[in-house]
């Protein structure tokens, strides 16, 4: 086997703070159904939200060098929080292989018909970061942006229950003062794509918008670009790793897998 040819059939590498990135995952195995993926979540280090952007940057290089050392052929950091402190560097240290990352989706929520009120939920970090800052000036001219954080949210979707009364309770206390006032939410971490249900039952009936989709053409269209995409014919395989090295937690990966809907 040529060296191109070993390229395109290793797997890609996927990853979270833990299990946010399942349900990106899904979304990129379902626009590239003949990929291989490995999925690692850092659940043993989640929430990456609330920790400093140095000790994010240090978990994410190790989760980085154990997909390399696995040999992929590209990477997704399936985590906004990640992306916003680490993406560039990683491109800078290890420019011969695409890292491909993930930002709040605040474009998608401006309207032209008229002057939109996006609510953009993230996580601490990823908010409090310049790289935010920049992409939410480059848009104020077309919309209203409210960025709430929401700490200890990630940490608690992480425990999967996802219909407890405190998980419920949480989201009231900082979605119910934007009730009524709001055009659409912007899902700013991974993880918030699983309690949509919820924060449609606070909100009402509005779009909520978050980067899965968008990650995955990205994904298809950097693969294409590099002449890496998979060519077998057979349906690919995802094989779902954790720092927490428990069967109970891989559990919970494909639970949620197959809860997500794409
Ligand atoms: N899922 C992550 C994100 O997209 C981070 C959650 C966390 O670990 O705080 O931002």
């Amino acid at each position: 086997m040529n060296n191109l040819n070993r390229k395109k059939v290793n797997s890609i590498g996927v990853f979270d703070s833990g299990v946010g990135g399942v349900g990106v995952v899904k979304e990129l195995k379902h626009v590239l159904p003949n990929e291989n993926f490995i999925y690692f979540g850092d659940s043993l280090h989640a929430p990456y939200g609330e920790k400093t952007p140095e000790q994010v940057f240090e978990l994410v290089h190790s989760v980085v060098k154990h997909l390399l050392d696995q040999n992929v052929k590209a990477i997704v950091i399936a985590c906004n929080t990640a992306t916003s402190v680490a993406a560039e560097r990683l491109r800078n240290m290890y420019p011969d292989i695409p890292i491909i990352g993930m930002e709040p989706a605040i474009k998608k929520g401006i309207s032209s018909e008229k002057r939109n009120r996006v609510l953009v939920m993230a996580t601490p970090v990823t908010l409090n970061l310049e790289k935010y800052r920049r992409l939410q000036q480059r848009l104020d001219p077309y919309a209203d942006f409210l960025a709430v954080k929401c700490p200890g949210l990630a940490k608690r979707i992480e425990q999967a229950n996802l219909d407890g009364e405190d998980l419920k309770e949480m989201l009231r206390r900082f979605l119910d003062p934007y009730k009524g006032t709001i055009d659409c939410v912007v899902l700013g971490c991974t993880h918030y794509p699983f309690v949509k249900k919820h924060i449609q039952e606070i909100l009402g009936d509005i779009p909520l918008i978050d980067g899965g989709k968008g990650t995955a053409r990205q994904l298809k269209r950097v693969l294409e670009s590099k002449d890496l995409l998979n060519d077998q014919t057979c349906e690919g395989t995802i094989d779902f790793q954790s720092s927490t090295k428990t069967e109970e937690e891989l559990a919970i990966y494909r639970y949620l897998y197959d809860l997500y809907e794409v």
